[in-house]
């Protein structure tokens, strides 16, 4: 039988917000090539399947190189395999599921995409944060914030205050990014939230001002963190509905 290879999106953390579909493809998969930031509760659920970990980190080298995962799905598939390529959040949101997508096109590999909730949007949404909400933000702009080659001319580009930034990947940029804002006029008191390991039972978060946020403590959080700025920060304590939020009132929650 032909082998192919599933492109899957794990979402935040949590294997309840995994879809059915991506439950399945887990469950049935020979072999399973995973990033560092998916949760093992989402792993166990391909129990069957050999298991190997390809990603990378911030900071730390990459383990496994781009062009390595390319062939080991191919070769796998080739082989007859059933492949799950398991991403964390969507695989086409800042993941680089579209290059693998491209590879095993141009390879004649059979293959095909299993979307997530991208953590851009789940990550504020576990805490109480809407992206959108009326009257406050009528658009969002989600960034990578690993490069300010790569944010920069966007944070450039958007007139202050017009709309909810999501940053991933910007916990270390996080002083740069905020010097920018302000630099280019947003509000020192615009609100904005830091959230690490959304979607899992490590879930922190931390709420503050565009103006704080360079200062704001993330060493020592290993953890995933996603950035949001803006006016829909402010909804975090109205909006959220656990007894976690309930009960603390602490800038920095877990
Ligand atoms: C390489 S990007 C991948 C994004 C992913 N494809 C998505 O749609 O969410 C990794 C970034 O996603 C964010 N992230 C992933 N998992 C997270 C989680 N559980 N909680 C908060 N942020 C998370 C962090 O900003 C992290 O640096």
């Amino acid at each position: 039988m032909a082998g192919f290879v599933s492109l899957v999106g794990a979402g935040p953390g949590d294997p309840d917000l995994l879809t059915r579909k991506a439950a399945r493809r887990l469950r049935e998969a020979d072999l399973v090539l995973y990033d560092a930031l998916v949760s093992p509760e989402v792993l166990e659920l391909a129990g069957g399947a050999r298991r190997f970990c390809v990603g990378k980190r911030a900071g730390r080298r990459e383990s496994v190189s781009q062009l390595t995962i390319h062939r080991l799905m191919i070769r796998a598939a080739r082989s007859g395999e059933r492949v799950v390529r398991l991403k964390c959040g969507d695989p086409f949101v800042l993941g680089r599921g579209g290059e693998e997508a491209l590879a095993l096109n141009a390879a004649g590999v059979t293959y095909e995409v299993v979307p997530g909730i991208t953590t851009a949007i789940a990550a504020p949404e576990l805490e109480g944060i809407p992206v959108t909400h009326r009257g406050l933000a009528s658009a969002f702009a989600v960034v990578s914030g690993h490069a300010e080659s790569a944010y920069g001319p966007i944070l450039e580009s958007l007139a202050p205050n017009c709309i909810t930034l999501v940053v991933l990947m910007g916990i270390a940029s996080k002083a740069n990014i905020a010097a920018q804002l302000l630099e280019r006029g947003w509000r020192a008191e615009t609100p904005a939230a830091m959230i690490f390991a959304a979607g899992t039972p490590r879930a922190l978060s931390w709420v503050g001002s565009l103006s704080e946020l360079a200062a704001a403590p993330a060493q020592g959080i290993s953890d995933a963190g996603t950035i949001v700025i803006g006016d829909v920060v402010s909804l975090k304590s109205a909006a959220a509905q656990s007894e976690r939020e309930k009960s603390t009132a602490v800038r920095v929650s877990r």
